[in-house]
């Protein structure tokens, strides 16, 4: 069978690590990447065997022998690399958010569409263990008619100060709350109707990064479900993990608790402190085994020819989400969604 000819642009975090991915997958070949930072790209390209380094996306775009073009760049970058692959007709991988407002995402949309090409957004978590079962669950009847939903991914504070060097260009609702409502609403099968949003800006700003400490919103949903949302970027560094993640799914029958953080399976101890080792990665490679599922699967449709499962329409309408929660904490309402 053919391989999938794929190109990255932007090798940081997290290009590095869909590299990494897409090289355990058998009908993916990462033929190119191209970041700006030559440094990083030469030396992530030497590391991984990549073919063709470029530090400009214009000649990855217009690269005959790349099919499908991946954007990583930075949440508030992914518009120009991606409407410049999508001119030269590749089809299109693109991190979350799609864009970090709604004219961009509309933009990239309509020119998948208009060109008939493949779009797919990486919300990666559809693909993790306890998120699928969830969704079975539901599906199956498990707990009855969903009635209201509470949700938290959080970060400590070491992503915005040290981590990431954007964060003043995007927020957490963007990084992490574009996951987390992305999810519910493909858990609900259901769209937002209302948000109302309310953040703050004390923590960071006093560190001289200008973005909100986290955002709290309550999403009202067109059959009536609510669910709150909390995402905060401010988590002390002394925290076990990185990342908070808890959902909790009520419903007339029953309910669904996930603990994404860890599921307490695997205790590590030294002499310091106990640790809890993340479950969800191939442990050789230290690649999470979700985003590999997530990207198998875009794979899988350049192969055979099918439509994503995530597509540029599930980007736009969590963009327009999103911006109305920050709307909405701006101007102390709550907001409708049209
Ligand atoms: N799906 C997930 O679970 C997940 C996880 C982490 C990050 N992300 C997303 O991935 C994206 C990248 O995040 P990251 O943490 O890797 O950031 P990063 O800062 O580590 O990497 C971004 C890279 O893009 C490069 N870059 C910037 N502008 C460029 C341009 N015009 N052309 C070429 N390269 C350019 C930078 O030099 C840098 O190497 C973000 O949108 C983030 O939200 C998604």
């Amino acid at each position: 069978m053919k391989k999938a000819k794929i190109g990255i642009v932007g090798v940081g975090i997290q290009g590095e690590q869909q590299l990494k991915a897409f090289k355990t997958i058998e009908h993916a070949e990462v033929l190119a990447i191209a970041d700006l930072n030559e440094k990083r790209a030469r030396e992530i390209g030497e590391k991984h065997g990549v073919p063709r380094i470029y530090t400009d996306f214009q000649d990855l775009a217009k690269d005959p022998d790349v099919e499908a073009v991946s954007i990583c760049t930075p949440d508030h970058l992914h518009t120009e690399p991606a409407l410049t692959a999508l001119e030269n007709n590749k089809h299109l991988l693109i991190e979350k958010p799609l864009a970090t407002n709604v004219a961009d995402a509309q933009k990239i949309v309509d020119e998948a569409n208009k060109r008939g090409l493949k779009l797919m957004v990486n919300f990666s978590n559809r693909w993790s263990p306890p998120f699928r079962l969830a969704k079975d669950t539901i599906e199956a009847g498990g707990i009855g008619r969903i009635v209201n939903a509470y949700a938290r991914l959080s970060d400590t504070i070491y992503v915005p100060t040290e981590m990431i060097k954007w964060s003043d260009k995007t927020n957490v609702l963007w990084f992490l709350g574009s996951h987390v409502f992305d999810l519910l609403r493909w858990l609900f099968k259901d769209e937002a109707k209302r948000v109302f949003g309310v953040s703050r800006s004390i923590v960071l700003d006093a560190r001289g990064i200008k973005t909100q400490d986290f955002y709290q919103a309550v999403v009202e949903f067109q059959n009536g479900i609510t669910a709150v949302m909390e995402n905060s970027w401010i988590l002390p560094k002394g925290e076990p993990f990185i990342v908070d993640f808890k959902m909790e799914i009520f419903g007339e029958k029953g309910a669904v608790r996930i603990d994404r953080t860890h599921h307490g399976s695997v205790r590590v101890v030294n002499e310091h402190r106990m640790t809890f080792p993340d479950v969800y990665v191939l442990p050789s490679e230290n690649i999470s085994v979700f985003l590999r599922a997530g990207l198998e699967c875009f794979v899988d449709c350049l192969i055979h020819d099918s439509t994503p499962p995530v597509t540029g329409e599930d980007g736009l309408i969590v963009t327009k989400v999103i911006s109305a929660i920050i709307k909405s904490s701006e101007i102390g309402m709550p907001v409708e969604i049209s």
